[in-house]
């Protein structure tokens, strides 16, 4: 664990101040006087002293263990980012994972396909792959220095992806992918990439609606995958609910944003804890991890009016509901997104427990008025309380 640190040892007192200076690399302890908590260390060390750093060594082993005992009781002064930390996932197929950037790299080598995050993603092609994911879209998690990476598509390889063969088309969403045209004409290699890229809706959305401010930040493509920002995937842990109010704040700026944004408020019709990141920029929102169910209102409504029914279940898209009139086609929608947070979200983590007092779980709850009422009171709340969100 802290071997690098032994040899310092051996060079006496001046190595032992260097030894305290590397501390943050031992990933027992967390404070300065973690070098007690190194076997390794400890073995360099003359046997008297050895057997007094071995009683202080229990200790701090002892002390660790009953901090982190305590801490799973009492986190409500921790940060939301500090406790939901990264952690590489087990039983992942790393193999198939390298076997996609391989096709990748091999394509762009090729000139076959480009993108601005190519050159780097292909440099050395020595990839820590930390997660990965293939169901309904594949998702692939480097580790890039100290950074972590993510890779999205809805397809595993270019190939998978048909060839839209409309050069018409290639102008009219050129804008799009700017970083990729810049102004001057597109090569094949460019068209075969943005024609994977703009077949699939979440990209568009990371792509052109980043005002949302709910969405992770695209970082750039590389063929038929873009890069977004890393986001620490939040998942809901009983322990969590002693910090139930800091997450009522995130929940609401999140709820805030998708109101606000421009004149048409964002649909969200896959609400539920798995969905929400956290990302590093933002100390009052979460962000939606997977953009496929997030329709701007008349882009939902367009899918949703018209459409044939028979009944009211045929007119659900996700948590987004309508109604099926009299002449058997759906309604625009008839739900809102904060009816959803209360249910799927707010309510799961704060039951019946609630006061009138709290502004934002009064909205939850308040029953008696309708819901349009409800919203506007939730509004003037966010300006005063969220206003910085
Ligand atoms: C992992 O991926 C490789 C490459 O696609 C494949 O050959 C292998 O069967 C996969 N292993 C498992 C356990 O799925
Ligand atoms: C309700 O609040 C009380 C006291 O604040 C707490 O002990 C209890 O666990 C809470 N119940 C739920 C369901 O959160
Ligand atoms: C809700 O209440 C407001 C007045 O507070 C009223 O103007 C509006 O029509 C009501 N909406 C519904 C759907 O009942």
């Amino acid at each position: 664990m802290c071997s690098e640190e032994v040899t310092k040892k051996r060079e006496g007192r001046r190595g032992v101040a260097r030894a305290k200076a590397h501390c943050k690399d031992c990933e027992a302890c967390d404070d300065a006087d973690c070098t007690w908590c190194c076997p390794e260390r400890l073995a360099a060390l003359n046997p008297l002293l050895r057997l007094i750093l071995l009683v202080i060594g229990m200790l701090c082993v002892i002390l660790i263990l009953v901090f982190a005992n305590i801490s799973n009781n009492s986190v409500s002064s921790g940060n939301l980012h500090d406790i939901a930390a990264v952690t590489p996932r087990e039983g992942i197929n790393v193999s198939r994972a390298q076997e996609i950037l391989t096709a990748l790299c091999d394509a762009y080598r090729d000139g076959l396909v480009s993108g601005d995050s190519c050159n780097r993603l292909c440099f050395t092609r020595k990839w820590v792959v930390t997660d990965y994911y293939e169901a309904h879209k594949t998702v692939i998690v480097l580790k890039d220095g100290g950074q972590m990476t993510v890779y999205k598509s809805e397809q595993p390889f270019y190939t998978d992806f048909p060839q839209i063969d409309n050069s018409k088309s290639y102008e009219q969403y050129s804008d799009m992918v700017s970083p990729m045209s810049a102004g001057e004409g597109m090569t094949q290699r460019d068209r075969t990439s943005l024609s994977t890229l703009i077949q699939q809706p979440e990209f568009i959305l990371f792509r052109l609606l980043p005002l949302t401010r709910v969405t992770p930040k695209l970082i750039g493509t590389c063929g038929h995958m873009y890069e977004v920002e890393s986001l620490v995937a939040f998942r809901m842990k009983g322990y969590y609910m002693n910090l139930k109010g800091k997450i009522l704040v995130h929940l609401m700026g999140t709820l805030k944003l998708l109101y606000e944004f421009l004149n048409e408020p964002l649909q969200w019709c896959a609400v539920k804890f798995e969905n929400l990141g956290l990302s590093a920029d933002y100390p009052k929102r979460f962000v939606l991890m997977d953009g496929d169910m997030v329709y701007t209102q008349s882009k939902l409504n367009s899918m949703l009016k018209g459409k044939p029914c028979v009944k009211d279940e045929d007119c659900r898209i996700g948590d987004c509901e309508a109604r099926c009139t009299a002449d058997l086609t759906c309604s625009g929608r008839s739900n809102e997104n904060l009816e959803v947070f209360c249910d799927k979200l707010v309510n799961k983590l704060f039951g019946n427990n609630w006061s009138r007092n709290n502004k934002y779980l009064l909205a939850c709850h308040d029953t008696g008025s309708n819901i349009t009422k409800r919203l506007n009171d939730l509004r003037l709340t966010w300006s005063w309380n969220l206003a910085d969100v």
